[in-house]
């Protein structure tokens, strides 16, 4: 395989299996943005093929390389079970769920980001830029400056960067900054996550921050700069307009409402099965309404999807019990023969489906507790080119800091959530529509596009070459 100018690294690969022995696309808003790039560059991605002791060699797909990172089933437990599931994504959601540090953990995370780091070493051409992404790959950063100082090296964090107070329990703290601290720009979703990481980086190593840079002192005695800054991710908002835009979605809206038994209004809410996500408090909100009759049983019903997610980590599989259990009570205690408060669906849905029911849905509830972005509230607004629709919105997703005109909510206020849920379920079409079109105008402006183009154009700058050429 020729060396690539750009390179990816990411926990996953780009592709999925097809079931049929062969890949398809993933469907993930980060594969779709980075495509263009990737095919101009004749890029590669590293990645692993998301199964346990796959061995498998590089191949090409729709014109990228694709070089596959075999992880044990001992890794998959160690490193992305246990460090990047258990210990990393609990602690930087505000310690939602308590965070285990656990020593053979972080070895494995360690071992596990240099494989990721060398693959990449091996791909890139000289002076060639690498693309590394989100938190289960924090070391690659240094692993691939030590290896090959060329390279311009960008991270972008997907997920949030807690305040220093949550951050110092970390027993590897400093390892990780390190790690972070080897690529030219460190990219983040909000500015309070680049500031979180600015002033952990002050407070453990005492560098220089000003702005968005970052002073890294050199073994030699010199010194280089680091930007970390905020680059709020979107969505391929143009897909989501076209198909919200085909009849046959458009007809498969209508048949889910039908399917509902045409309740007056229908709440969604999207999730991955996920702590992070507030689905017990959004439960616990609409069947209070319910039990209160602020909500009429017969005219309102909850759809919720939760997508399966990390099932063999413990903490996910109680929170499926959790769940389910409180699906079941609000169920039994609601519904009628005909008629269903909550549909539940613990499955992943094709895109089509997923545009047919934010087009079926009079209120959307994304009500996370912590959440780096939340691409689900930029893919509703995308979706509702008929500028109805309400969009509720937990103050502690990062879509919060861009969505102004969505109904804002503590999701923790189970009584404020509930007067947000009744202005949603009641506020009048002009409102609906005034509020949607400015939600719109954000998402379509500032698409998935442009924001892989404002993180690229920042790495050129640093480096000062450009690595989209
Ligand atoms: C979040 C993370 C991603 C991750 C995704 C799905 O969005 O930021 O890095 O890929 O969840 O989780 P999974 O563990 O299935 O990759």
């Amino acid at each position: 395989m020729n060396k690539a100018d750009f390179v990816v690294v990411a926990n996953r690969l780009s592709v999925d299996s097809d079931g049929e022995g062969g890949w398809k696309r993933s469907p993930g808003g980060l594969v779709t943005a980075l495509e263009p790039v990737m095919r101009k560059a004749e890029g590669a991605w590293v990645g692993w093929p998301g199964k346990p002791d796959l061995e498998l060699e590089p191949f090409e797909f729709e014109g990228t390389d694709l070089i596959p990172v075999t992880l044990s089933a001992e890794d998959v437990e160690l490193y992305y079970e246990g460090f990047s599931n258990d210990t990393i994504w609990p602690l930087y959601h505000d310690v939602i769920a308590a965070p285990r540090y656990r020593r053979p953990w972080w070895e494995a995370y360690v071992r596990v980001n240099q494989r990721f780091a060398d693959a990449a070493a091996e791909a890139a051409a000289t002076d060639g830029t690498v693309w590394v992404q989100d938190y289960q790959l924090q070391l690659v950063p240094a692993m691939l400056r030590e290896a090959r100082p060329d390279l311009t090296i960008g991270y972008f964090h997907h997920i949030p960067f807690p305040a220093y107070g949550l951050y110092s329990q970390l027993p590897w703290r400093r390892q990780v900054l390190e790690g972070l601290l080897g690529a030219d720009v460190i990219g983040f979703q909000r500015v309070a996550d680049a500031g979180n990481f600015a002033r952990a980086v002050r407070r453990l190593f005492k560098y220089d921050t000003k702005a968005s840079g970052i002073t890294v002192p050199l073994p030699d005695g010199g010194s280089r700069k680091a930007l970390a800054k905020a680059f709020p991710i979107s969505i391929d908002a143009e897909s989501y307009i076209e198909l919200a835009q085909r009849d046959d979605i458009k007809a498969r809206a209508r048949e889910i409402r039908e399917g509902l038994g045409n309740p007056a209004t229908v709440l969604l809410g999207v999730d991955r099965l996920d702590y992070t996500k507030g689905i017990q408090h959004r439960l616990k909100a609409f069947g209070e309404l319910l039990q209160e009759d602020r909500l009429a049983n017969a005219d309102a019903t909850l759809v919720q999807v939760a997508s399966p997610s990390r099932e063999r980590v413990e903490t996910y599989a109680q929170l499926r019990d959790d769940i389910e259990l409180t699906v079941g009570r609000i169920n039994g205690d609601f519904d009628t023969v005909g008629h269903t408060a909550i549909r539940y669906l613990h499955q992943s849905f094709p895109k089509e489906e997923m545009v047919a029911l934010y087009l079926a849905a009079d209120v959307m509830l994304v009500t996370a507790l912590r959440d780096g972005m939340n691409l689900v509230a930029k893919e509703y607004v995308a979706a509702r080119t008929d500028n109805r629709g309400v969009l509720v919105l937990s103050e502690f997703a990062g879509a919060h800091d861009e969505l102004r005109a969505a109904v804002h909510v503590n999701p923790h206020d189970i009584e404020g959530l509930k007067d947000a849920v009744m202005q949603a379920v009641e506020m009048p079409p002009a409102e609906q529509r005034r509020r949607m079109r400015s939600l719109r105008k954000r998402v379509i402006e500032h698409d998935v596009e442009a924001w892989s183009k404002d993180f690229l154009d920042a790495l050129s700058k640093v480096r000062g070459k450009d690595v989209t050429e």
